[in-house]
């Protein structure tokens, strides 16, 4: 089946709104007309509005990195998916390690985050990945079972298509340690298979990406594989040229 190719770049705690305006002004006119890739940019909460604007009327999708559950209440300090959508943002990552790891969020949580993502019209990207540890101590597949299944055991058969799943490994974040390409490839393939498992035609249209590591220089061989449909870039896609690239080796 052919899926359309998904770059997204994930950019983390960084910049104040004026650098990010600075960052998407460079990045439209490399990536701002591309159609046959998805290309999305997900700033800080602080400066999605303004990089909402000024990607308006390009192909570049804004996204969050996380929203609460909850579309409003007593919840100091978080974001709901109707305020998201408020300001034209169209998708949202959920489940990032580093929001796993620092953060607290659970399983739980994002059973009932990607669910509610897809009814508020946001696509969701469901992060997952396995620790180091868990990789040396032949853990990866039951970590990575735990985590798809839960994170789309409430999401209705027919909204499963529309969620992207990024598979991170943690030791290959931030680290310049990628995967190998078989390891990427042979793990993306396996939570393909988790999500066949709930259906297999979703499971053959969902996009899996790889995240970890992932540059200019290494995109274009993760991105041949057969079961990596695209890529959650950190470092890399805080530079114009560098993310262009990225989007480039996808097409
Ligand atoms: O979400 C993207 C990410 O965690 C990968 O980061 O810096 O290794 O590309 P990086």
């Amino acid at each position: 089946m052919k899926r359309k190719p998904f770059i997204a770049g994930n950019w983390k705690l960084n910049n104040t709104i004026a650098e990010a305006e600075e960052l998407i002004q460079g990045l439209l006119p490399r990536v701002g007309a591309v159609e046959d890739v998805d290309v999305v940019v997900a700033p800080s909460f602080l400066s999605l509005s303004a990089v909402v604007d000024s990607a308006r009327g390009s192909a570049v999708q804004v996204y969050a990195q996380n929203m609460h559950e909850k579309d409003s209440g007593a919840f100091t300090g978080e974001v709901s998916a109707p305020q998201l959508v408020d300001i034209d943002v169209q998708g949202v990552i959920l489940g990032h390690s580093e929001r796993r790891q620092y953060f607290g969020e659970t399983d739980r949580a994002l059973q009932l985050k990607v669910p509610r993502a897809l009814e508020a019209g946001l696509i969701p990207i469901l992060c997952v990945g396995e620790t180091e540890e868990e990789r040396e101590q032949g853990d990866t597949e039951r970590r990575l079972r735990h985590q798809v299944q839960e994170g789309l055991e409430k999401v209705p058969v027919s909204e499963l298509h529309r969620v992207v799943v990024a598979y991170e490994p943690v030791w290959a974040i931030g680290t310049g340690l990628a995967a190998t390409t078989e390891q990427a490839q042979e793990t993306c393939g396996f939570v393909r298979a988790l999500v066949q498992g709930f259906d297999k035609e979703a499971g053959n249209a969902v996009r899996v990406l790889y995240g970890g590591s992932l540059k200019p220089d290494n995109a274009a061989e993760l991105l041949s594989q057969p079961d990596i449909d695209g890529a959650l870039v950190g470092g890399a896609s805080l530079d114009a040229e560098s993310f262009g690239a990225i989007v480039k080796a996808a097409q």
